[in-house]
């Protein structure tokens, strides 16, 4: 039997809700169609957002939304996406299957969805082929509130008040599809940048985000923080935020990722020993900025992680449509919970990406939705978010796998506590064969009350539009209290959720 000992006393960091973040781009059908559809949609819309998908997401609880993009970001030109829509400039998207941008989703629209969906902002700015000028006009335009040009303008487009804009990424991929920069240059163009990235409300600054680094390309990460941040008049260096990109890719080519439906049992752990890879990554890139940072004021944004397979067969290769198994749930459960253990550094993170683009939480085909398997991981994790972390350690906790390079620990965990008490573990098992029974012991909490919540199914199950809730959350109640601990036996692979009072 595997154990899990929590102390309950030792809080070991808050968990920002920004870690349940998300991240939407110009990209296939995740803005259009399955986010936007028009005010002028037979499907049911307020303002043009889709009424089904909105709903469900404010269900699942969205922290905070990123957009435009992506590679879009670096060819976006903001002006183009504002003023009435049959004057909106076309363009053509040559990062995603080279379809005509019309520019109906702007600004305004991107403001509209997030008050909708209730979360924090995260713009992200042009360096690889915008200006200066450019960049700092949008910021102006987005929360300047007193007389200026673009203060006018937007008040001449319908919008009085300026918005709140929680976050601003000075470029994206700025080491690959957003300029093919060295790390020193981009250094420099992020100071001179982010300069013009004007705090207009001094109650409400705009928290600025630097490009880091990809996967494990760690000299990127030491030189663009030798460039940005050692300023000793600027506590932070010119920065709140440093991003990471980090995809799990199954397959050992990009040509050949892998199929998201169709897998093997080894394909199974090798895609979960990826995607724990994270970890050593988040450890490593956050010892390099710990020799900068030792107070850890700059935060690590994973703005953008999951499952990248090969496209549905029959999809457009551009448009990145795949589906979303119970693998794609253990590898969200897994990464979530590595996060929530790191939030001392991890201020945020995003899946890539909302609706019909690689990881998912929901699939639309027309009118209809479905919600896939990483969004009920999503929504059983929700009470972590602002939640503290407590201290808690697995024991007997059995290397599984197929080969040998790709071994992961079966089970994965995280406890927070939230503000009324109320203790929420998450447990993983990632065999596909064994059950595993764990006892869950705390220091001196005797649990009283206990909700689960389970996830489970076959590897390869997931919801279509023929079987809309084939893999669904289910009442949880194979557990047994005794005294200071709780025995539960936790199906193989499932994703468990309990929110345990003492
Ligand atoms: O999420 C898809 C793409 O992956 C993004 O546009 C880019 O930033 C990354 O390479």
């Amino acid at each position: 039997m595997a154990k899990l000992y929590i102390n309950e006393h030792v809080k070991k960091g808050h968990i920002n809700p920004e870690i349940y973040g998300h991240f939407a781009e110009h990209l296939g059908r995740c803005i259009y169609e399955g986010l936007y559809v028009g005010e002028d949609s037979k499907i049911p819309n307020v303002n043009g957002m889709r009424k089904d998908v909105v709903e469900a997401l404010k269900e699942m609880g969205v922290s905070v939304l990123r957009w435009p993009g992506g590679c879009f970001a670096d060819e976006y030109h903001w002006k183009d996406g504002i003023g009435p829509k049959k004057d909106r400039k076309k363009m053509v998207n040559t990062n995603w299957g080279g379809v005509t941008e019309d520019n109906s989703f702007g600004t305004h629209e991107f403001f509209e969805l997030c008050k909708q969906l209730g979360c924090k902002t995260y713009v992200n700015g042009n360096v690889g082929s915008g200006s200066v000028q450019e960049m700092s006009e949008w910021i102006e335009y987005i929360t300047f509130d007193g007389v200026s040009p673009m203060a006018d303008l937007r008040k001449a487009n319908g919008h009085e008040e300026a918005w709140k804009l929680d976050y601003f990424g000075v470029g994206n991929e700025n080491w690959g599809c957003g300029g093919n920069m060295t790390p020193e240059y981009y250094g420099n163009e992020y100071r001179r940048y982010q300069t013009y990235v004007r705090q207009y409300k001094k109650d409400a600054p705009v928290r600025k985000i630097c490009c880091g680094a990809n996967s494990a390309d760690y000299e990127w990460t030491e030189t663009v923080l030798k460039t940005c941040f050692a300023f000793p008049h600027h506590e932070t260096g010119f920065m709140d935020g440093l991003s990471l990109h980090y995809y799990t890719v199954p397959g050992d080519t990009w040509e050949n990722k892998g199929s998201a439906t169709d897998f093997t049992d080894k394909e199974w752990y090798k895609t979960l020993a990826k995607a724990k890879k994270i970890e050593e990554l988040i450890e490593r890139h956050g010892a390099i900025m710990d020799t900068f940072d030792p107070e850890k004021k700059i935060g690590m944004m994973v703005d953008e992680w999951g499952c990248w397979f090969d496209v549905e067969p029959g999809t457009n290769p551009g448009f990145l449509y795949q589906q979303n198994t119970m693998r794609d749930a253990l590898v969200a459960g897994l990464s979530l919970n590595i996060f929530n253990k790191h939030c001392d550094r991890v201020k945020m993170a995003c899946i890539a990406q909302m609706v019909n683009v690689l990881q998912a939480v929901a699939l639309t085909e027309g009118a209809k939705m479905i919600l896939t398997p990483t969004y009920h991981v999503f929504h059983m994790y929700k009470a972590h978010q602002d939640g503290e972390l407590l201290q808690s350690e697995l024991s007997d906790n059995a290397l599984i796998g197929i080969e040998e390079d790709y071994q992961v620990p079966m089970l994965s965990e995280s406890v927070s506590v939230n503000e009324d008490g109320t203790i929420t573990v998450t447990l993983n098992n990632l065999s596909l064969d064994r059950g595993e029974d764990v006892e869950i012991s705390f220091r001196d909490l005797i649990p009283a009350s206990i909700e689960g919540v389970i996830l489970k199914g076959d590897m390869h199950d997931y919801n279509s539009f023929e079987e809309p809730s084939k893999v669904k959350e289910e009442s949880f109640e194979a557990y047994e209290i005794n005294g200071h601990s709780v025995t539960v036996n936790v199906p193989a692979c499932s994703v468990l959720s309990l929110k345990i009072k003492g």
